[in-house]
């Protein structure tokens, strides 16, 4: 199985004078919650997630060799230049120079843009530290073209992890499993592998519409709230939880049952706002619009016998999670009544997708 040994580049011929590379990434959102994590990026529990379809970041690099034998980059957002991202794309570079010793010799131009309205309140970083990934892995691929698929996808997700832990669960599979557990094979902390078993038929095209209930900045950053797992009183519990968890969402959806998948899906949302209002210093990222919606829905369901259920990320914003076969009735659902807990009215459609995809640029 490969690890974190097997990724450093041993490439020192760089014949690729220039290139350019375009890869899609979307975004993910995890059903067993990743919260709490070790140096580099190693999480503190396994967790799993549905790929995103249309919420995505495009990433095209424009690559030229140089003798500089330091990287030097232009990052430009939606084709104009955008300083406040240098500080981010720099760091990821620095991240991966250990693994990628190649990128030294080259200028990479980097023109990036997402396909969700620009501070919607959805977390780029997943997949936007995906496309990174990917297009470092092209380039790597140009240099050593005998690289097979397993390796280029792996790495790729590795690469994506030190840039940001749940970006390794955006490059490939619509369902991913990222951290070291027992039932599932070959799983790893170092990166995300897609969910081994076949995926039960109610799974299957997954809507996921996301309720945009506030646009703004987080209050406190995913790194600060990761950060306070670290001596909280509930981790140990909530660590071994997520293993659980993650055992029962296996089964669920290798066997289709609705009613059970709700149940691990909303505990886990509730358990990760839980573990926030119990840190210390403690905080509170919901807004009463949040929980109007998380009322709304309940009893929607309980009126309906309805299996639509929701999730929370770090943020107020809420995904309503539901089969494919109620799309007709939940959105009207959505549009008559939860809409109008949304800033502006604002909420994105989605579903289940596939991963990351290489476009001809
Ligand atoms: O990848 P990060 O460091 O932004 O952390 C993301 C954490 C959650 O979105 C809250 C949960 C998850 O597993 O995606």
């Amino acid at each position: 199985m490969l690890s974190e040994k097997d990724f450093t580049s041993t490439i020192t011929d760089y014949n690729v004078e220039k290139a350019s590379f375009q890869w899609s990434s979307p975004s993910n959102i995890a059903l067993v919650k990743y919260w709490g994590k070790k140096d580099n990026q190693i999480p503190a529990n396994p967790s799993i997630s549905f790929t995103l379809n249309n919420c995505k970041t495009i990433t095209k690099f424009d690559i030229q060799q140089t003798n500089d034998g330091n990287f030097t980059f232009e990052l430009l957002f939606e084709g104009k230049p955008k300083p406040e991202f240098n500080k981010k794309v720099n760091q990821f570079f620095l991240r991966i120079e250990q693994y990628c010793s190649y990128i030294n010799y080259f200028h990479f131009v980097i023109d990036t843009q997402n396909t969700f309205p620009h501070s919607s309140g959805i977390a780029s970083s997943a997949s936007g530290m995906a496309a990174l990934a990917m297009n470092i892995m092209s380039l790597e691929k140009a240099l050593n073209p005998d690289m097979t698929d397993e390796f280029f996808y792996k790495k790729a997700s590795f690469l994506a992890r030190l840039g940001s832990g749940s970006a390794c669960r955006s490059i490939k599979g619509n369902v991913v499993v990222w951290g070291k557990h027992d039932e599932i094979a070959n799983s790893s902390d170092e990166f995300g592998v897609e969910f081994p078993s076949q995926l039960h038929e109610n799974f299957k095209n997954y809507q996921d519409t996301i309720l945009l209930v506030d646009k703004g900045e987080k209050q406190v950053s995913s790194t600060v709230g990761h950060d306070l797992m670290h001596n909280h009183p509930f981790a140990k519990q909530r660590f071994d939880q997520a293993h659980e968890n993650l055992s029962a969402i296996k089964t669920v959806l290798e066997n289709g049952n609705l009613d059970e998948f709700i149940k691990i899906v909303e505990s886990e949302a509730l358990t990760l706002h839980a573990m926030m209002m119990t840190s210390m210093p403690y905080f509170i990222l919901m807004k009463p619009n949040t929980l109007e919606i998380i009322n709304r829905i309940w009893s929607f369901r309980s009126k309906t016998g309805s299996k639509v259920c929701f999730t929370l990320d770090a943020g107020a914003n809420v995904h309503v999670l539901f089969p494919e076969r109620e799309k007709e009735e939940v959105s009207k659902f959505i549009d008559n009544e939860l809409s109008a807990y949304c800033k502006n009215n604002e909420f994105i459609k989605d579903q289940v997708g596939l991963g990351a995809f290489q476009l001809t640029s």
